[in-house]
């Protein structure tokens, strides 16, 4: 969700402005994935390296995102949105962290989409994480070394028991990944857009879809084997 600073300054005025605008775009594409029938949606609202912005602006977003989550509360269970949180739940402020929770086990039986908001994540602070926990149970004697696969790695992440994306969209004219899900985006389809994130609304998303549908998926096959599939 990327371009808010600048869709603010853009503007003269203070950044958080532009996350505040960010937060109408998150209430509209929730809304209209939902609508049209997505099933797992995730927000990168705040990377591992975002700790690292002027205290100002990271007390501001985690203000925003507590209110949020209080806000949304009635209409995530009005629409079954079963909400989930990649990242480092504990690293966030104690406040935000009870309020996450509480709306995780609230909304854990809804079926509609599931939203993963990706909070204090990193790609590979997680696949560190899972790592780990695979040596320690070879360690343990729970688990052979060669056991270890890429089902094994997967139930180990933040995603664990989720597809991978199959859509991958960056706002805001960057041409990154910026350390999301790295392993989970290995086949995903990148689309990149200039529209700042605050301007991303539904027509944008359409079109992203769009885009999406008009692209072949080989997953290293090629075009006649995919004919008889
Ligand atoms: C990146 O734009 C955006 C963020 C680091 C924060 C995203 C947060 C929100 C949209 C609001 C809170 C989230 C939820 C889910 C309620 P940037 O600040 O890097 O923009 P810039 O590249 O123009 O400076």
């Amino acid at each position: 969700m990327d371009g808010n600073g600048r869709w603010a300054e853009e503007r003269s005025r203070p950044r958080l402005f532009g996350h505040k605008a960010g937060v109408d775009s998150v209430r509209e594409i929730v809304e209209i994935s939902r609508t049209i029938g997505v099933e797992f949606l995730t927000l990168y609202a705040f990377s591992t390296e975002n700790w690292n912005r002027p205290s100002g602006e990271v007390t501001g977003l985690m203000g925003l995102l507590k209110r949020y989550l209080q806000s949304e509360l009635k209409t995530m269970l009005k629409n079954g949105i079963r909400l989930c949180c990649v990242g480092q739940q504990d690293r966030l402020p104690a406040d935000v962290q009870s309020v996450l929770q509480q709306t995780i086990s609230d909304t854990e039986a809804c079926q509609g989409m599931t939203l993963n908001l990706a909070l204090s994540y990193g790609g590979r602070s997680e696949l560190v994480q899972a790592v780990r926990r695979l040596a320690q149970q070879c360690q343990d004697g729970a688990l052979q070394w060669q056991e270890i696969s890429e089902d094994s790695i997967s139930e180990h992440l933040f995603t664990a028991g989720q597809p991978d994306p199959d859509l991958l969209i960056r706002t805001g004219g960057e041409h990154r990944l910026s350390n999301f899900l790295l392993w989970q985006t290995s086949y995903a389809e990148l689309y990149f857009t200039d529209v700042k994130w605050p301007d991303f609304r539904k027509d944008q998303l359409l079109e992203a879809i769009n885009t999406y549908n008009r692209r072949q998926r080989r997953f290293g096959k090629i075009s006649a084997q995919l004919q008889g599939e």
